[in-house]
Parts: structure tokens; C-alpha cells; sequence
């Protein structure tokens, strides 16, 4: 006796369709599961025959071999149970095959028949439509999430007996709607700009950083405002796109942070991991591999504060996600990619005891000290970060003044507006971004005048950059023209750009 249902597994952020075999034979009983199992799925043999029998169906005394195809990927998770319980009751005849035409089925079984959501459903349900399957049957828990997908019909059940009874035409289970309510763009109480008196240098850097989607690093000692800066970051980016707001709910559904009755999440993330983060924590990981906090940052700005107290290791592990805004776990047999296109924001203290270069507070730290601090910053990362910006003490006159400061909305318009002459000027690239240009971009798109160029040459000497500076200057400066309205980069724009390279410039700043 021979049965095949549908189910689905998660690689990465893909939902890929996996085939779940069933064959009954006679002879001494056992259940066996083949096709490059994981220890996760081996252990659904539990699962599934606790659970049928808690819900009061019969597993048989037979030989039960299950195959899942493509027998070439290596399965990992519980969200094939319910497949293999299915496929078992299609094999024994108690369910007419031609009821799960159509139909994928996921979710984990507890014992007592109770469906369990699983991880990443969006992602399931995406690759289910894709697929070509009508409906997509999954645990009531997390099913809401699923529904967001259009073209499918999600079916929630709260048990395998539900399911059962469903399928046997004695029980409905209506199709699961999409919340109407997405979460608002904007939520009332969020931080603003307007909140940060003084310190209009540093908000021009943010503004430039957000406009030319630039990595930027802040410097300056404890209490300066930098995290509070940092935090308002994704309040001057453009609303998410359709598109990015479906990934990034994607990227979260994976890693398990979303609620139950959760709809598209619309807000850009912030996400600020510890300098203690493993690699793993901050790339993904694991077994099964989750997204880690570069893909969680995804569509918005990963925070690393006290950038120098992280691992060397743990920045290097920066590089991929950087260059190619996305990073792929390799596992034997299968390989895991997640999306992470973010915004860098750094911070770090000029020094060890934090006050090197400070008026009001004398720094305790030796020229060497110093050095080996911010030479913990490596060279390639120090590379993907065009914008490096000293942020002081906000002054006792800018705390009481009580002049209106720009806000997040006048910012954003100007960033907005910056992001669409990139989107015209590079309109088929996935990252539309003056930071994105490569070295033959910069010579066509950041060409110079005679002022303009004899400007940079003189910085170049006088502030004593280095070469690794020259490019990042450019980008920055069409960035400058960008929120001018100028269509080429003039002498204005480059002796701006000059200005937000302190790392480069003194090398014990
Ligand atoms: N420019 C500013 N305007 C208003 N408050 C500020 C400003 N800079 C710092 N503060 C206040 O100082 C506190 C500490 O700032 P924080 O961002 O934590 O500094 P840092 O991260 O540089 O150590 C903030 O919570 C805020 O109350
Ligand atoms: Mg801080
Ligand atoms: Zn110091």
C-alpha cells in the first residue's frame, strides 16, 4: 500500500515543496524514515504514532518506510509530522487520495494530536503558492501568517483530528482571512529627531548616511548621544516597499519572533546585538539555521555600539553581508541563504576610558593604549564604512535653547527625494545607492571639475587621508550633490565630503 501528500520545508527564506512517501508493508512493524532525515525529523516516528493514537486513529502493525523527496536535501525540523501522519492514513485507505490533490500540509505534532506551529510559515506558504497548490493546510497558532500570502487557501486546524475530520468531509474548517491591519507605518510614540538638540553636524551626517544608504561610524565620548542618535536612524529612511515589507516579516517568521495574529510588518527594524554576540548570533546559525541579527536588521540599520569591544572575528564575519546583502550558511547537503541588506551605524569611544579629545574630562589612556583601541577596527571593515563622524558633548546652550529642531519627517522628505535621483540614476540594480557604486561608477558618475578635483588633491595632503579614503569621498560627495539637487559634484559638495573621515585623517585622532 503506497500514498504521497505534500509538505513543505524551509531553506533559508525558501519554502520548498517536499514529498512525503508512505509505503505499508507486510511483515515484523516498524517505521523508518528515509531521505536524508535530520535528527529532528527522525524523531517524528514519536511524534506521529503518539499522536495518531491519542486521537484515536489506528497506526498500523505494519512495515511503514517513508521517503521524503528530493532525497538530495537534508530535512530538518518538525514540520513534517503532520505530512507523515496524513501520508500513512491516505496509505491505510481511511482518506481518499484524491482529497489531498492540491493540498500541502505542515505543522508538528505534540502527542496528544495537538498541531504546533512551526517556524517561517509565511515562507511556506510563499513556496506553496509558488508551487501551484491551492490550499495549504497549518497549525490555527500561526496559520494568520500564511493568510497574508493571496492565491491561497489556508485551512488552521488545531489538531491532526481536526484535519482528519476535515479532509473526511465531517468538519469544516473555514479558510483563515488576513488581518485588515497591518501594523501602522508609523506608531505614535516612536522616536523623533526633533528630540536631539544641537549637534547639526552629526544629523547632516545621519541625513547624508540614510540618503546614500552610507555605512557610518560615530566617535565620541559616553553620554554624547550617540545610541539616541543611532535609534532614530530608521525614522528618516523611505517607508518600506511592498516587496522589502514582505521579506522582512519573512526574515522574522523564520527566526520565530512573530506573534500569532501578526500582519506585514511596516516599520524598518533596529536591531542592536551585545558585543558579546558569537558569530552565529550575528550572522545565523545553527543546526537548523536561523537568521542572525545582519538579517534581522534587514531593511533597516544594525546598531553596533562600542564598536572595538567586538570580537575581530565576529567583524570579519561583517564582510559577506556588506558586499553582497545577503549571507549563505553552508550545511552538508543543503545551504541556507537569508537576506540582509542593512544600514551600518557604528559607535565607539576615541579611547579607552572613553574622553580622549574631550574638553571637560581629562583622558587617562597613553598614545599606545590608544593606538591598539581603534586599531581593533579592522582595515576591510574600516573600508566598508564611508562616513566616520566625531559627535561631542551636546553643549549646556544647545540643551535649553528652545529653537524647533528639524524633525524626522522634514529629514526623511530630503532623504526620500536624495534616494529617488539614485533610483533614476542606476534604475535596473538591486541597490540603487550612491554607496553601491563600484570603482568604474565612481570615475562616470562623481566626475570632477578642475576646482572640484584641486580641492580633493590639497585635502588629500593637508588632511593627510589615505588612499582607501579616495572613493569613499566621491560616493559621498555625489551623495551631498544628491541632496543639492546638483547634477554634478562641485567644489561644495567634496570639501564637505573631506570633513567625515576623522579615522583617516589623525591616526590616534
Ligand atoms: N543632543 C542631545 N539632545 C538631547 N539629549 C541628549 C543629547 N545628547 C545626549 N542626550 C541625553 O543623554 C543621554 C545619553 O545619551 P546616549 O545616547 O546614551 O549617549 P552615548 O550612547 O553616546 O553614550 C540620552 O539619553 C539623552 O537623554
Ligand atoms: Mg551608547
Ligand atoms: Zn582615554
Amino acid at each position: 500500500m503506497y500514498a504521497q501528500v505534500n509538505t513543505l520545508a524551509l531553506y533559508g527564506l525558501q519554502g520548498v515543496v517536499v514529498q512525503v512517501e508512505i509505503d505499508l508493508a507486510q511483515g515484523l512493524p516498524g517505521f523508518e524514515i528515509v531521505g536524508l532525515p535530520g535528527h529532528s525529523v527522525r524523531e517524528a516516528k514519536d511524534r506521529v504514532r503518539a499522536a495518531m493514537r491519542n486521537c484515536g486513529l489506528e497506526f498500523p502493525q505494519k512495515r511503514i518506510t517513508a521517503n521524503l523527496a528530493p532525497a538530495h536535501l537534508r530535512k530538518e525540523g518538525s514540520g513534517f509530522d503532520l505530512g507523515l501522519a496524513l501520508g500513512i492514513l491516505v496509505a491505510e485507505e481511511q482518506i481518499p487520495p484524491q482529497r489531498l490533490n492540491g493540498v500541502a500540509l505542515v505543522g508538528e505534532l505534540a502527542l496528544d494530536g495537538t498541531l504546533r506551529s512551526v517556524r517561517g510559515l509565511l515562507s511556506l506558504a510563499l513556496g506553496a503558492r509558488e508551487h501551484g497548490f491551492y490550499t495549504l493546510v497549518a497549525p490555527a497558532s500561526c496559520a494568520q501568517e500564511a493568510a497574508l500570502v493571496s492565491g491561497l487557501q489556508v485551512i488552521g486546524a488545531e489538531s491532526l483530528r481536526d484535519v482528519v475530520l476535515w479532509l473526511m468531509g465531517k468538519k469544516e474548517l473555514p479558510p483563515v482571512r488576513p488581518h485588515d491591519s497591518a501594523e501602522p507605518a508609523l506608531p505614535s510614540g516612536r522616536e523623533d529627531f526633533s528630540e536631539i538638540k544641537g549637534q547639526p553636524h552629526v544629523k547632516r551626517a545621519l541625513e547624508i548616511a540614510a540618503a546614500g544608504n552610507h555605512n557610518i561610524l560615530l566617535i565620541g565620548p559616553p553620554g554624547s548621544g550617540k545610541t539616541m542618535l543611532a535609534k532614530r536612524v530608521p525614522t528618516i529612511l523611505p517607508p518600506l516597499t511592498a516587496r522589502e515589507s514582505l521579506q522582512v516579516t519573512q526574515v522574522h517568521s523564520v527566526a520565530g519572533l512573530r506573534t500569532a495574529n501578526g500582519g506585514l510588518m511596516q516599520t524598518r527594524p533596529f536591531r542592536t546585538p551585545h558585543h558579546t554576540i558569537s558569530s552565529g548570533g550575528l550572522i545565523g546559525g545553527g543546526t537548523i539555521p536561523r537568521p542572525g541579527e545582519v538579517s534581522l536588521a534587514h531593511g533597516g540599520v544594525l546598531f553596533l555600539d562600542e564598536l572595538p569591544e567586538f570580537r575581530k572575528s565576529v567583524l570579519e564575519m561583517l564582510r559577506q553581508p556588506l558586499e553582497d546583502a545577503q549571507v549563505t550558511i553552508s550545511r552538508t547537503q543543503a545551504t541556507y541563504t537569508f537576506p540582509s541588506r542593512f544600514l551600518l551605524v557604528a559607535a565607539m569611544n576615541p579611547c579607552p576610558c572613553g574622553y580622549y579629545g574631550s574638553d571637560y574630562k581629562t583622558c587617562s589612556c597613553t598614545p599606545v593604549q590608544i593606538a591598539k583601541y581603534q586599531s581593533k577596527i579592522s582595515g576591510p571593515l574600516l573600508d566598508r564604512i564611508d562616513l566616520h563622524i566625531e559627535v561631542p558633548r551636546v553643549t549646556y546652550q544647545d540643551i535649553v535653547n528652545q529653537t524647533q529642531e528639524p524633525s524626522s519627517r522634514d529629514i526623511g522628505a530630503r532623504v526620500l527625494m536624495a534616494r529617488d535621483v539614485q533610483a533614476k540614476r542606476f534604475p535596473d540594480r538591486t541597490s540603487p545607492y550612491n554607496a553601491s557604486m563600484s570603482s568604474s561608477d565612481t570615475r562616470f558618475f562623481c566626475e570632477l571639475g578642475p576646482d572640484a578635483r584641486s580641492l580633493l588633491e590639497k585635502s588629500f595632503d593637508v588632511l593627510g587621508l589615505s588612499a582607501r579614503a579616495y572613493e569613499r569621498v566621491l560616493k559621498v560627495a555625489r551623495t551631498i550633490a544628491d541632496l543639492a539637487g546638483s547634477a554634478a559634484v562641485e567644489e561644495a559638495h567634496v570639501a564637505e565630503a573631506v570633513q567625515y573621515r576623522s579615522l583617516d585623517r589623525h591616526p590616534t585622532l
